[in-house]
């Protein structure tokens, strides 16, 4: 079994090739292909969960599973909120074929799913992004917005300063191009901004949707479980009335996502007005209708995408040399 650490998982593959994989899967999962059942939460202890998420992909034959745990008490004890590790099959055989830390796998597959909804959603000139949340995904949401549309500034607004003044100069470092501000309020933030991408552990929406610019598009990605929120019902509203509401998986998002369940539960939107994001990707379904419309792209993540992209690792990561060798049957 080919056994990958962090840094591995890191030198194996590019922002911009997790994105197209992601993108092939998010088609693959509209189109009903994909077999994934909505995961098993363990919760532990208060807000702590671990996560099983096992999920095959036919038309790549990718099998796997991954196993996360969301501890948001972690960063207070010095340990980041997500830890995981990726399993991946044969599926020709059932054989374990790789395991891999998962964290950054984690972090890697949900920047590049929001990278693929802002390919299909955000306007062409999309040049000022805002990121609430300055921990790790709302590094690779950013890495991933940035792949994708002419990112010049990005304003940061993070409850913590000093965790937003670290991001700020680690990601100034990582992204030359791009003028990484800090935000004093969630308002300054939002005015004018065209991509705003949510990445937080709050259970309160963090911005106030009526303040949102025509033309927004808003990825929106942290909240997983159905107490949590980011989004508020306006920004829900405004988007269903002017363009889109997008999300990864109908499934899950109906499962767990507080964002899209509040309004949904208080009768302001219905199932029909959400649409997968890779039914638009593949053409089957409208995206941005004008250059003032406002759309939201709302991810929980899935197995599926971790599949896809352990796969992708596995491939690059043989041909690169990377990892050791471990006998499970010796
Ligand atoms: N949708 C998905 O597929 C997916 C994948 C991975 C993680 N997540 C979720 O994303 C969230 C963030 O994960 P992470 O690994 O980046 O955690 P993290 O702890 O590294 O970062 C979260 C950051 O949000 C900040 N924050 C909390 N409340 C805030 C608020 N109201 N306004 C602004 N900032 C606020 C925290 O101070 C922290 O810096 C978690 O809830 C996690 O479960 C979702």
């Amino acid at each position: 079994m080919l056994v990958l650490s962090r840094r591995q998982v890191q030198a194996a593959v590019t922002m911009s090739e997790a994105i197209d994989v992601c993108e092939k899967t998010l088609i693959e999962i509209a189109s009903g292909q994909a077999r994934v059942p909505v995961r098993t939460q363990i919760p532990v202890k208060e807000q702590s969960v671990s996560l099983f998420m096992p999920g095959y992909l036919p038309g790549i034959r990718g099998l796997g599973i991954k196993v996360v745990s969301v501890f948001p008490e972690n960063p207070a004890r010095g340990r980041a909120t997500i830890h995981a590790v990726v399993i991946m099959l044969d599926a020709e055989t059932g054989v374990p074929e790789a395991a891999m830390e998962g964290g950054y796998l984690t972090a890697l597959r949900t920047g590049a799913a929001s990278g693929v909804a802002t390919r299909h959603l955000a306007r062409p000139d999309a040049s000022v992004a805002a990121v609430f949340g300055a921990g790790v995904q709302g590094r690779t949401q950013l890495e991933a917005v940035s792949a994708v549309r002419p990112i010049g500034e990005a304003r940061v607004f993070d409850v913590r300063p000093d965790v937003r003044d670290a991001y700020i100069k680690e990601m100034s470092q990582q992204l030359p191009g791009v003028r990484l501000v800090p935000a004093a309020t969630p308002e300054a933030a939002v005015r004018g901004a065209d991509v705003i991408i949510t990445a937080t552990t709050s259970t309160r929406p963090v911005f106030d949707g009526n303040g949102l610019a025509p033309g927004t598009h808003v990825n929106a990605i942290g909240a997983f479980t159905p107490t949590m929120r980011e989004i508020d019902a306006t920004t829900v509203t405004r988007a269903r009335d002017t363009g889109v509401v997008a999300v990864d998986t109908l499934a899950g998002v109906l499962e767990e996502a507080g964002d899209i369940l509040a309004p949904l539960e208080a009768g302001l939107i219905r199932r029909e007005d959400l649409v997968e994001v890779g039914a638009i990707a593949a053409g089957r379904a409208p995206g941005r209708r004008s250059d003032g419309a406002i759309t939201v792209y709302k991810g929980v993540g899935t197995a599926a995408l971790d599949v896809a992209v352990g796969q992708l690792i596995v491939a690059r990561a043989r041909e690169k040399g990377l990892g050791s060798r471990l006998e499970l049957l010796d």
